[in-house]
Formats: structure tokens, C-alpha cells, sequence
């Protein structure tokens, strides 16, 4: 299967070339594909910050390349650049507070600064890391699309109508995509009938970004309002859920884009499989529980305008851009160590003890 998916893979969202970062625009799909250059960690930061770039993996990723651009940076002006550089992971740690591969991977690239043999290539060191990050992302996305695959097929082998959430494709991640790797994977193998994609309100990745990217590759995807997914899951046979994560807990709790627990507690409510896919870089063993993760807040103008256009009444918005849904309501964890299913804190302990698989 494995050719198959790399065939299968067209769209990008991150490019290291000549030194430099090139990130797609993703505050423009699926109207306009601008690639946009960035010299420098702070620039990186801000486009993170500005959802350039967004998704949990693909953040990472960037900041790991942000961290290269900040040190060439630093070691050109010379002085105790290790110092300097100190601002750069400060000002990249600071641009998103919930999706962990973040942190994860800043903590990658400082425990590669650490372990800097004397006299060794501080850039070439640094850039292989970052590439690293990259590309075990990706080979892990083709992992948890064969096993996401497998899980699906053993309830049954019939296709299906699949439901997901935001986006967590190829934009998402350094590849093919996590839930939506296991969707392609699983129509490739002509286990989908169908797939819903919630809107995803207020910032559209299920309309603008999951629609084009399933739409690029010949996948029937259906457009849906968010509200609409418990009248779906109730007329429409849908038999998964499948989700990406932005962070996930000790305990199996996981952070995702508003309005997934609203989802996996309706997915309960008329019998249909939760499925969470995302790689363990996604895993915070650090957190117990759920209600430990930072969520973020974005500005309420997000709601309130429509193309920066005003559309509500002069009203407070709240925003919060992530939720929790508790590991009770999850049927399966899929990374590329392994699938989870009926997750628990011993079962999590288990599988991050094991190796990766690739
Ligand atoms: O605010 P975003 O667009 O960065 O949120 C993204 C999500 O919530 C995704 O579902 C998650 O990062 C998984 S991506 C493989």
C-alpha cells in the first residue's frame, strides 16, 4: 500500500529550499496558492501566529526550520549567539500555546544544540534535525494510514460514509495527512462511500482547506455546517469519525479543534467509531489529564466578522479554537507506534514505551 500512498501524495504545504522556508499561504486556499519565503525564526513565529502555517505537525515542523533560520542569523551577527538565540525559541514557543509537536520539536532542536560536538557544522547539524522532524513526520503519516486502514477494515470491508473535522491533511502535517492519511488511504483501498467534512467554523479549514485537498485527489467529500453532524451520523450511516489531534494526554485525553468532543459525544450517542489519528509526537506525557492543556483563545473578530466584513450584532465573542474530549469517548488512537483502542493510562504508557514502527 505503501507505493500506492506515495503516489498519492500532491499537495505540500512546507518546503526547505536553499536555506530558506517556504510556507503556502494557507489563509488564501482554496482561492489562491501563494508560496511565501521566510529568512528569519521571528518571521516564522509570526506566520505561525497568523496560521500561515497551522495544524499541529506542520507547526512543528516550521519551527524546527525556524530555529536553523534563527541560528544562521545569530551566528552571522556574531557574539554569544546561544544567548541570542534563546530570543528565537522564546519568540516561536510563544506563537501557539495548545498543539504540543510545537514544543516538541523546539525541545528536539535544543537537545541537538546540546549534544554539539566541538568544532562541528552548527548549521549543517541543525538543518539535518529539522529536516529529521520532517521527514519521520512524514513516513509516520504513511504508518497511521495503514494502520488506520486495518482498524476500518476489521469492523468492515464495505465502503463507507466517513465524517471529519478541521483539517489534518497534507497542509496539516509534513505529508500525507493523519485522519485525513487514514481517508485517502482507505478510499485507495475502496473503503469509502463517501465523506462528510464539517465546515469548521469560524476559520473554515473543513470547507477551505479538508474540501480542496479531498477534492484535488478525486475523493467525494460533502460539505456540511458543524451543527449538522449529529443529523448526519443519524441518517446517513455514518460508521467513523476520524480526527487529528493537537495534543494528547498521560490518560488518553485529546485536544482537537473546537467542536470535536461536541462530535465524538453525538458519535457515542448513536453508535458511531471515534477514531483519533496523529503521530507521538502529538503525545504529552506530561499532562495527566484533559483539563491540564493550555487552550487557546483567538480574537472573538473571528466570529463577529465575515471577510473582515462586520456580520454579528455588537456582541462579546468567545473563541476558543480547541477542546477537550475525554478519552472515554475515543474507540481508537492510531499512531505510527501503534493503535490504542479503549484508551487508558495504562494502555498510553504501553504505547509510548514501544518504538515507532518505521
Ligand atoms: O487551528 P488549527 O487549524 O491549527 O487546528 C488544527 C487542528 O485542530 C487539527 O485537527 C490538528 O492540528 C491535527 S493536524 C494533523
Amino acid at each position: 500500500m505503501r507505493e500506492r500512498l506515495l503516489a498519492a501524495e500532491k499537495i505540500k504545504a512546507i518546503e526547505w529550499r536553499d536555506g530558506t522556508l517556504h510556507l503556502l499561504d494557507q489563509r488564501l486556499l482554496p482561492l489562491e496558492e501563494t508560496w511565501r519565503a521566510y529568512d528569519s525564526a521571528v518571521e516564522v513565529a509570526g506566520a505561525i501566529r497568523d496560521m500561515v502555517v497551522r495544524g499541529a505537525p506542520a507547526i512543528g515542523i516550521s519551527a524546527a526550520y525556524g530555529v536553523v533560520l534563527g541560528a544562521r542569523q545569530r551566528l552571522a551577527a556574531g557574539g554569544d549567539w546561544r544567548a541570542a538565540l534563546e530570543e528565537d525559541f522564546r519568540a516561536l514557543a510563544g506563537s501557539r500555546p495548545t498543539a504540543v509537536n510545537l514544543f516538541w520539536a523546539l525541545d528536539r532542536m535544543r537537545e541537538r544544540l546540546a549534544r554539539l560536538k566541538e568544532g562541528e557544522d552548527v548549521l549543517a547539524a541543525l538543518e539535518a534535525e529539522a529536516v529529521g522532524i520532517h521527514e519521520s513526520d512524514r513516513e509516520a503519516n504513511l504508518t497511521m494510514a495503514q494502520l488506520g486502514v486495518e482498524l476500518i477494515r476489521k469492523h468492515s470491508g464495505n465502503p463507507q460514509a466517513l465524517l471529519t473535522h478541521c483539517n489534518a491533511g497534507a497542509l496539516a502535517t509534513g505529508g500525507f495527512g493523519t485522519a485525513l492519511g487514514v481517508i485517502r488511504a482507505a478510499w485507495l483501498e475502496g473503503l469509502v462511500e463517501r465523506v462528510y467534512a464539517d465546515e469548521t467554523r469560524p476559520w473554515l479549514q473543513g470547507a477551505r482547506l479538508t474540501a480542496w485537498e479531498l477534492v484535488e485527489e478525486g475523493v467525494p467529500v460533502i460539505l456540511n455546517v458543524d451543527g449538522a453532524a449529529a443529523h448526519l451520523m443519524k441518517t446517513k450511516g455514518v460508521s467513523w469519525v476520524i480526527v487529528g489531534a493537537d495534543r494528547i494526554t498521560a490518560d488518553g485525553d485529546v485536544a482537537n479543534k473546537i467542536g470535536t468532543y461536541q462530535l465524538a459525544v453525538v458519535a457515542m450517542h448513536h453508535g458511531v467509531r471515534f477514531m483519533v489519528v496523529a503521530p507521538s509526537s502529538t503525545i504529552d506525557m506530561s499532562l495527566q489529564s484533559g483539563e491540564e492543556i493550555p487552550i487557546e483563545e483567538r480574537d472573538g473578530r473571528e466570529l463577529l466578522e465575515i471577510g473582515g466584513k462586520r456580520v454579528a450584532a455588537s456582541v462579546e465573542a468567545v473563541n476558543p479554537v480547541f477542546d477537550v474530549t475525554p478519552a472515554d469517548l475515543i474507540d481508537a488512537i492510531v499512531t505510527e507506534r501503534g493503535v490504542v483502542e479503549r484508551p487508558n493510562a495504562a494502555k498510553m504508557a504501553e504505547l509510548m514505551s514501544r518504538k515507532r514502527l518505521h
